[in-house]
């Protein structure tokens, strides 16, 4: 049995998106072991209903912390912080943390003009959880939300610069443009993906935020406080799971999240 302290980090999300926040706690924490599930049978998480997604959650947080023995679950998908973040603090003993409060904090520092856009999946925009939040965080700045359907999906498919994806992005931010953003949050893990074409369709005076670094240095923060970074000086094997065709995970993963996903192993959930 691991001690306390080396106990790996789990992190989840309804597929590949979630891995932009793993390669930043990898490259932080370079001494941490991560555990990463992607739900990529039960993707995507935006349109499902809040509850659908609470319940989903609640199973992948259950394996990470009961089966797992994570010392921490980071939850990198924005859906999944927007509906189920005080669910799942209220149920499990380990610190969990999201990535809307620590992207929003970036956002807020890195605007020139007091107008930062929030793009996301369509339940993360239509919760309102940016907007409660930036209030919660006494923002001043403005912030528009903007749900961007369809685009996971291009991800999730590997098609990060396509004609199609362009114009799909071009019709989406249209509106964020016309207001004047001058700062844009990804506001779902799976958009870093395709940063080129939205930083293209927005235009160079546009800076893009994602929270995955932010995000990292939360969790560096909690383990310091905690006192919980791992002692083990061993090299981390960090580990990769996923409810989806392993293959695919593997062969999209490695390109997304680099060398340490070199295989994957199977988890399943529900039914
Ligand atoms: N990457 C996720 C997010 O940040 C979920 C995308 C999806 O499954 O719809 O919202």
């Amino acid at each position: 049995m691991a001690s306390q302290n080396d106990r790996p980090i789990g992190v989840f999300d309804s597929g590949f998106g979630g891995l932009t926040v793993a390669r930043a706690l990898i490259d932080l924490l370079p001494a941490e072991q991560v555990i990463y599930v992607g739900d990529s049978a039960r993707y995507p998480y935006g349109p499902r209903p809040a509850d659908e997604v609470r319940e989903f959650s609640v199973e992948i947080a259950e394996h990470l912390v009961k089966v797992e023995g994570v010392k921490i679950v980071v939850v990198a998908c924005n859906t999944a912080s927007a509906f189920a973040l005080d669910d799942l603090r209220e149920r499990f003993d380990v610190p969990i943390l999201g990535v809307i409060e620590p992207g929003l904090r970036s956002a807020a520092r890195a605007t020139r003009n007091g107008a930062i856009g929030v793009i996301g999946t369509v339940g993360t925009i239509a919760s309102g959880a940016y907007q409660s939040q930036a209030r919660l965080m006494e923002i001043e700045s403005r912030v528009y939300c903007c749900a961007c359907p369809g685009f996971v999906e291009f991800v999730e498919r590997g098609e990060f610069m396509s004609d199609q994806v362009h114009v799909l992005a071009e019709r989406l931010l249209e509106p964020l443009i016309g207001v004047g953003v001058d700062t844009l949050l990804l506001g779902c893990t799976h958009y870093p993906f395709l940063a080129r074409t939205i930083a293209d369709v927005m235009g160079r005076g546009v800076l893009l935020i994602s929270s995955a670094e932010e995000t990292a240095f939360d969790v560096r923060e909690m383990l310091m406080r905690t006192a919980m970074t791992r002692t083990d000086t061993s090299a981390p094997a960090h580990r990769f799971l996923s409810s989806g065709d392993l293959g695919w995970f593997v062969e999209m993963g490695s390109q997304l999240l680099g060398p340490e996903l070199d295989h994957a192993e199977r988890v399943s959930f529900g039914h």
